[in-house]
């Protein structure tokens, strides 16, 4: 038996017991009564009774135990050609003082705390002050606009909001603080205070009474000698909420509780990652998203290891070389990316001339999630790199891996196009509409067994009956993950796609159902359909249909850019809602439902069979005949 079967085996056995000896590597102030009650919760809690500080795990323990010296953050940012080296004696000195600032602003156990920042190192230790504190983080993604902020700010009513005066963006300069005041404006909650990190490529207007300066307040905090200790939570508590798209423009605010979430991501550096303490692990992500908050922050935190922050592109900061730069200068041992930057490389450097250019010999491993790893880009990766490129499955809800090739037990032989197999924690089984199983290798609903493993939310922020609603209604005693694949005869799975309106555009979760809610508020937009069409290299992107409202004089191609500029507006750049196409009508059945899996077949050139309960076919050659009709006009 290989050791990964053999893991696996064992948390079959004894889950509870399996989880409990994980737990053994977490430093806990007082130990649980029982590592799993299923009566607590919705389906049971992780740890109930143990009280623990994340941030102590993350940062102190280190520091007592002799790692005060080594680095615990590398920021490289070739956007304003920085780079800083942070040991994690100097990260805690940070993070006790903005802790101290925090509580000094009022920010106490269960608070929620909005970060709304770019890749920085003070947004780790805002994130880290917080759970020092026993508050609640919720890092919001810089993409997204004042709209979204809103939303996050009503359904998390922060006490206040850390922000920066901007983020960099390769062609441009990101104002947020005007961005944090429109989301204000727009919300009904109001937060105290905004906190400004400013930073030199533009400067922030602050508004007397309501923003106040991070660098004034940290060096207050150290003048009086402030600083503040961890305060113990209970295991169950929260120690983030992340907001995800869900199938309306409301967002879902998965909750992250301290326990279970340390177990979990701990376990996983060592299992699924290969990783040692002491170690260079770097996800080229963003912490505004479940990666950046795993594996950016917490779980190479968590294991002692250096994590690298990077403020950049793969490409264009300055060329495709600039990963392998960073993997060279900084020893990398493991770069874990989304597969689109792979392609982005790809596409400018196919022979990989930027790649021999550096010495990626202390690279063991290339970890490709967010998205399908389309098996041509991983062989190509294999064929650059010569090591292992290990695809893996999980989604911000589950926080850590799902299906994985677990290096750290054994590299199983690697199936383009599969994430591997099922980790310890998650039974994974295939069902159709009905909730039966399916039969072997057919395509289906992926659900997973309950209880989810420690590190899996236990719910949604102030919303059991949503969780309930949306993950564990459709298949009773399952986890509905929303994704379909199959599971081949060697147990390994294939995830090919959502079973939702969810589309993943470069590594980015967006929701189709929330960009048609804004789409449909065009006062000239009677109807409206939008769809996730294959790309080469962002995997998918959003394409839109408008019906016009009769009557409406407005010129179509017009009506099509303020579509656009205004997804942009609300939603953010981040949607990358680029080409809206104004049709006579929209493909429907005959009770009215729009059909928008022909249209996604059309637009993807791929042949569909006409469905039997469509309305009136000629509807598809009409969409197939504006689509032709706007990409020429495209170029
Ligand atoms: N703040 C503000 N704007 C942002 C932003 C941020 N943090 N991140 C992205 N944007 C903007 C971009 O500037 C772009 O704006 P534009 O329309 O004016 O050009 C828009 O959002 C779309 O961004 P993106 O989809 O990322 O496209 P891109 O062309 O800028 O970059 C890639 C393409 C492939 C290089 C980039 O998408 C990438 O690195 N993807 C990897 C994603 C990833 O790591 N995901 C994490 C999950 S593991
Ligand atoms: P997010 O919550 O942003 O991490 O997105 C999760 C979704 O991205 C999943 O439900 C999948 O649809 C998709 N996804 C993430 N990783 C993979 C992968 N390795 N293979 C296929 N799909 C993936």
């Amino acid at each position: 038996m290989g050791k990964y079967a053999e893991a696996y085996a064992r948390w079959q056995e004894d889950p509870i017991g399996f989880w409990a000896e994980a737990a053994t590597a977490i430093e806990w102030d007082v130990p649980w009564r029982a590592a799993f009650n299923p009566d607590k919760g919705v389906y049971g809690r992780w740890f109930p009774g143990a009280l623990c500080n994340t941030c102590y795990n993350a940062v102190d323990r280190h520091v007592a135990a002799g790692r005060g010296d080594q680095a615990a953050i590398i920021y490289d940012s070739p956007v304003t050609g920085t780079k800083r080296r942070i040991s994690y004696l100097e990260l805690l000195d940070e993070v006790s003082t903005f802790a101290a600032v925090l509580s000094d602003q009022g920010v106490g156990k269960g608070d929620r705390v909005i970060i709304y920042m770019p890749m920085i190192p003070e947004a780790l230790v805002a994130m880290l002050a917080t759970a020092r504190l026993g508050a609640i983080h919720s890092v919001v993604f810089g993409g997204f606009a004042a709209h979204e902020l809103a939303s996050r700010i009503d359904d998390a009513t922060p006490r206040l909001i850390v922000t920066a005066s901007c983020g960099i963006e390769p062609s441009r300069t990101v104002a947020y603080l005007p961005l944090a005041s429109a989301a204000i404006d727009q919300a009904e909650h109001k937060p105290d205070r905004i906190i400004v990190v400013q930073r030199e490529q533009h400067l922030a207007d602050l508004e007397p009474g309501r923003d106040l300066d991070y660098a004034e307040l940290m060096s207050a905090a150290r003048d009086a000698g402030h600083s503040h200790d961890c305060v113990p939570v209970d295991a169950t508590d929260p120690l983030y909420i992340l907001y995800t798209s869900g199938t309306t423009g409301q967002p879902k605010g998965i909750v992250r509780d301290n326990g279970g979430h340390m177990v979990a991501l701990d376990w996983s550096m060592t299992n699924v990652y290969g990783i040692e303490p002491g170690e260079v692990f770097w996800a080229a992500s963003d912490i505004g998203w479940v990666v950046g908050h795993s594996y950016i922050v917490y779980g190479p935190l968590l294991h002692g290891c250096t994590t690298v922050l990077y403020e950049g592109k793969p490409v264009g900061t300055p060329d495709a070389g600039a990963f392998w730069r960073v993997v060279e200068e900084h020893d990398v041992a493991a770069l874990f990316t989304a597969p689109t930057a792979l392609r982005a490389i790809k596409k400018e450097d196919p022979d990989g001339g930027f790649i021999r250019k550096y010495d990626l010999s202390g690279m063991r491993t290339l970890f490709l999630a967010g998205e399908r790893a389309d098996p041509e880009t991983i062989r190509w990766a294999e064929e650059q790199f010569g090591i292992p490129v290990i695809d893996h499955w999980w989604q911000t809800e589950t926080g850590w891996a799902i299906g994985a090739n677990p290096v750290g037990l054994e590299t199983l032989p690697v199936k383009r196009g599969s994430p591997t197999v099922a980790m310890p924690g998650y039974d994974i089984r295939v069902l159709d509409d009905a909730g039966h199983p399916v039969e072997g290798g057919q395509l289906g609903n992926i659900v997973v067994k309950l209880p989810l493993p420690p590190g899996a939310f236990p719910t949604l922020w102030n919303n059991d009956e949503r969780f309930q609603s949306n993950y564990l209604a459709e298949f009773p005693g399952y986890y509905q993950t929303a994704d379909a694949g199959y599971i081949d005869s060697d147990r390994y799975l294939f995830i090919m796609g959502r079973t939702d309106d969810i589309i993943n555009v470069a590594g980015h979760r967006l929701s189709t159902g929330g960009m048609e809610e804004v789409v449909a508020s065009h006062p000239d937009v009677a109807e409206c359909a939008v769809i996730g069409v294959a790309d080469s290299l962002k995997g998918q992107v959003p394409l839109g249909f408008l019906v016009l409202k009769a009557g409406t004089d407005g010129d179509p191609a017009t009506i099509e850019r303020e579509v656009v500029g205004l997804v942009r507006e609300q939603i953010g750049p981040v949607a990358a809602l680029k080409t809206v196409v104004v049709v006579a009508r929209l493909p429907k059945t005959r009770s009215g439902k729009i059909l928008r899996g022909t249209m996604n077949k059309i637009a993807d050139g791929e042949s569909y069979r006409m469905p039997a309960t469509i309305d009136d076919p000629a509807v598809l050659d009409e969409i197939a005949e504006a689509l032709r009709r706007r990409l020429k006009t495209a170029g």
